[in-house]
């Protein structure tokens, strides 16, 4: 792979599925592990928050060093380190805990997400990074306390603790099982509740699970029909939106623009069609000023 191109060899991305994994795993061991069994008595001497944090923080370091000894010249973009660039024109996208308040309430729906991309642009323009213009290559999600690995390789196919995963027929969207997420701050938040009063109505019904990568893996394992959501940022998405293309599904935005912060809408093709078509209509990808 060359600092300039997005093209790898399928041994290449085999290659790199298996650091995805690698990490990803030993990740998610000490996240599961060092998960205190009240985090709010742990938290006595500062915030139940802080502990959480400390963990994501430590989750971050294990995936950093891991990568700096498997992969030196590959740069690196994490949620709470920031961004770091490499040479070799793999970047890996690392959330060291996607749900983190599901992690806080001891809520299982939590997991490490890592996923290696390659963006040209970004790399000749000197920034990270952007969902707008990435090739993810490889990715895993890995969700340590609901003992689920989900891997995925370009052009590689996605799978479930090893299985194949493929999406099936698509249902109408009347019986569609609808996965999404708010946003933290209060502005956007109206605007979501907005957007789910119209939805609610016409879908078979609403999940808020908690977090983006495993409910976009859901989608790929066939536990949700779609996903849409406002506010994503890169490490939320990179890994498990693999996993859906990989898995036969579509993930993308409105108005013709790829998926990103803006909207991420994923799922079966011709139902993602219907969804960003109502999506637009609502104005979803815009916070209401009012
Ligand atoms: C959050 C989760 C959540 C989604 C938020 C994300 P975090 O990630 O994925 O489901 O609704 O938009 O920020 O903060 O737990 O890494």
């Amino acid at each position: 792979m060359s600092a300039a191109s997005t093209a790898a060899t399928p041994e290449q991305v085999d290659a790199l599925v298996r650091v995805a994994q690698d990490v990803a795993l030993r990740a998610g061991a000490l996240v599961h592990e060092g998960r205190p069994g009240d985090v709010r008595v742990a938290a006595t001497k500062s915030s139940a928050v802080d502990v959480v944090t400390a963990m994501d923080l430590a989750s971050e370091e294990l995936v950093r060093t891991a990568l700096a000894r498997l992969r030196p010249d590959d740069g690196v973009l994490g949620e709470e380190d920031g961004y770091r660039a490499g040479t070799s024109g793999v970047t890996w996208v690392v959330d060291p805990i996607d749900g983190t308040v599901n992690y806080l309430y001891g809520i299982p729906a939590y997991a490490v997400s890592l996923a290696a991309v390659v963006d040209p642009a970004a790399d000749a323009a000197g920034t990270a990074p952007d969902p707008a213009t990435w090739t993810v290559l490889a990715g895993c999600v890995h969700a340590p306390a609901q003992d689920r690995t989900y891997t995925a390789g370009r052009g590689r196919g996605a799978h479930a603790d090893g299985r194949p995963l493929r999406l099936g027929p698509p249902a109408p969207l009347a019986e569609c099982l609808v996965g999404t997420g708010f946003g933290y701050v209060a502005v956007r938040r109206r605007t979501q509740a907005r957007v789910l009063v119209e939805l609610l109505p016409r879908v078979r019904d609403i999940r808020r699970a908690g977090s983006a990568a495993l409910d976009l893996c859901d989608v790929a394992a066939g536990r949700l029909d779609l996903h849409y959501e406002r506010g994503l940022q890169p490490w939320d998405m990179a890994a498990a939106s693999l996993v859906v293309l990989e898995a036969g599904g579509d993930v993308r935005g409105l108005r013709g623009r790829p998926a990103g912060p803006d909207m991420t809408v994923a799922g079966p093709a011709e139902r993602v069609a219907d969804l960003v078509a109502l999506l637009t209509e609502l104005d979803a990808d815009r916070d209401d000023t009012a």
